[in-house]
C-alpha cells in the first residue's frame, strides 16, 4: 500500500516511515522540508496521488493560542480536501489521551478541532489516542518552569516511549479504519511531578520540582486520572528505565 506519513521527518513520523518500509508499504514521508506544506497546499496533490491511507502525526510549530487553532484547522481541512480528491480510503490521525476534557488549553481545543473536522469529514478514519511522550517528558518541564522550580500536579499518567507510539499508529494504519478512537499508553503508571523529577534528575537538571495541586498541564486544570488510557488500551512494552537507559547510552555515544 502507499501511505502518506504527514510529519513524516518528526519524533513519530521519523520512527513509523521505516516500520512501515520494513513490512514491505510504500511509504512516503512528507512534510514541509520534503515540499509538502498542509498549510498551503503545496505538494499534496502530487504526494497523495495513488495513496491508499494518509497517517498525520504533524504537529504545530507554535502552540500560541491561535496559532495552533489556525495550524490544526487549516492543515486538516487541507488534507482532507486533498485526500478526498485523490481517493484515499484511510485517513489516520494521532492525538492525546483526555483531550476532550481539557478544552480550558489552547492546544487541546485546537486537537478538538481537529477531530471534529476528521469526523464530520466522508472519509473513512482512526484517532490514535497517545499518552504523553517520554521523550516529551523534559520539554513539558520546560512548559511547567517557573523561575529556577518546576510547578506540576500530582496527577496519574501512563506515559509510553515514542517507538511504542509508532508501532501502534503502524498497526492501525495498515488495518481497517475504525472510524472512531483507539487508545495506546505505556506499561506503568507514575505521579506526574515524580516521574519528572526523576527525569531531571538522571539529566543532572538542577531545576526542583514541586507538586502543586493548581499547576496546570499545557493551561488546563487536571483531575486525577484525565490522562490515564481506558482499559482496553493497547499498552506499550518499553519502561521508563529501559527507556532512560537506552536513551543515556545514545547521548554518550553520539557525543563520542
Ligand atoms: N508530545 C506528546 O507527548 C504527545 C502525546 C500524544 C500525542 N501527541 C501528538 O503527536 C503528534 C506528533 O507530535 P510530534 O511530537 O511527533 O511532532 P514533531 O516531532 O514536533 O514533528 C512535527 C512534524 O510536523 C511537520 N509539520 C510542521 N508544519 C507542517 C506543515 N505546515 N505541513 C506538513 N507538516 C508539517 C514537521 O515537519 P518539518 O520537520 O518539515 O518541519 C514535523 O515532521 C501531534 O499531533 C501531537 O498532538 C503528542
Amino acid at each position: 500500500m502507499k501511505i502518506v506519513v504527514i510529519g513524516g521527518s518528526g519524533l513519530i513520523g521519523s520512527k513509523l516511515v521505516p516500520k512501515l518500509r520494513e513490512h514491505g508499504h510504500e511509504a512516503i514521508a512528507a512534510s514541509p522540508n520534503s515540499g509538502v506544506n498542509t498549510l498551503t497546499g503545496q505538494g499534496l496533490a502530487e504526494a497523495l496521488k495513488g495513496a491508499s491511507v494518509v497517517v498525520d502525526v504533524s504537529n504545530s510549530p507554535s502552540w500560541e493560542d491561535a496559532a495552533v487553532m489556525k495550524f490544526f484547522e487549516t492543515s486538516t481541512r487541507n488534507l482532507l480536501a486533498y485526500e478526498a480528491s485523490a481517493g484515499v480510503g484511510h485517513h489516520v490521525a494521532l492525538s492525546v489521551v483526555g483531550t476532550d476534557q481539557l478544552s480550558e488549553s489552547g492546544y487541546f481545543r485546537a486537537k478538538i478541532a481537529q477531530e471534529k473536522l476528521i469526523k464530520a469529514s466522508p472519509i473513512p478514519y482512526s484517532i490514535v489516542y497517545a499518552t504523553q511522550f517520554f521523550e516529551f517528558l523534559k520539554g513539558l518541564a520546560d512548559i511547567s518552569t517557573d523561575g529556577d522550580k518546576v510547578r506540576l500536579p500530582h496527577v496519574l499518567f501512563q506515559p509510553m516511549a515514542a517507538d511504542d507510539v509508532a508501532s501502534a499508529v503502524g498497526r492501525i494504519a495498515v488495518g481497517p479504519p475504525v472510524n472512531g478512537i483507539v487508545e495506546t499508553g505505556g506499561p506503568e503508571q507514575f505521579r506526574m511531578d515524580e516521574l519528572v523529577r526523576r527525569l531531571l534528575a538522571s539529566l543532572k537538571d538542577p531545576r526542583e520540582v514541586i507538586a502543586d495541586p493548581k499547576a496546570l498541564y499545557a493551561g488546563a486544570k487536571l483531575s486525577e486520572r484525565t490522562l490515564l488510557p481506558d482499559k482496553n488500551a493497547r499498552l506499550g512494552e518499553t519502561r521508563f528505565e529501559t527507556w532512560l537507559t537506552q536513551s543515556a547510552a545514545k547521548a554518550a555515544a553520539a557525543t563520542h
